[in-house]
């Protein structure tokens, strides 16, 4: 059972659960999820949106280039499941099918699923993406682009569009 919420109600909840990290799926070539720690709830052009910065390097990306789609999964407390968090924090879907480690919901509206163990979910449809390098300040490519292990690994941003919202019960 799906339990509908507007999402602005859960604001401070999902600034809270992004510090830790929360679960970005796609649906690609297969199931894929990883853990992101930068987005942001946002209005724009109308729309309620949520906004997620992906490396070039993610299998993720190629996946969220091919649909134009993505699920958000979030704990409803502070406690994380760790071998789902460690496998989608560390662990490339290049390498492994990460459909394993989780239990699917089917999703509402779009193509992606959710997942059980991480019932607060928001499905969205991207409306924008952009790649970050152009214009960036020196000190922040310095911090988080010059570094042997992420060097030109730059974040692409994709404006999703919240097309629904619900927590897993
Ligand atoms: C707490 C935490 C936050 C993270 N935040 C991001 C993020 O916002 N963007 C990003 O590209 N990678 C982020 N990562 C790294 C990815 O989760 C990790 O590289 C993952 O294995 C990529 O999976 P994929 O290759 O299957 O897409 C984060 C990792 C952790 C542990």
């Amino acid at each position: 059972m799906k339990e509908k919420i507007n999402v602005f109600d859960h604001a401070e909840m999902i600034e809270k659960a992004l510090r830790k990290g929360i679960l970005l799926n796609s649906n690609g070539e297969k199931f894929n999820s990883m853990v992101i720690g930068w987005g942001h709830l946002g209005i724009i052009w109308g729309m309620e949106t949520f906004t997620v910065y992906v490396r070039g390097s993610r299998y993720t990306k190629k996946q969220l280039d091919l649909t134009g789609e993505f699920t958000l999964s979030l704990p409803m407390n502070e406690e994380r499941d760790p071998k789902i968090f460690e496998v989608c924090g560390q662990m490339s879907g290049c390498d492994i099918d990460k459909a394993d480690y989780v239990t699917l919901e089917e999703p509402d509206i779009n193509h992606t699923p959710g997942i059980r163990e991480f019932p607060l979910t928001i499905e969205c449809e991207v409306l924008y993406q952009d790649d970050i390098p152009d214009h960036l300040r020196k000190d922040i490519l310095d911090r988080y682009y010059s570094r042997e292990s992420d060097k030109d690994d730059y974040h692409t941003m994709y404006i999703g569009k919240i097309v629904d919202a619900y927590i897993i019960k």
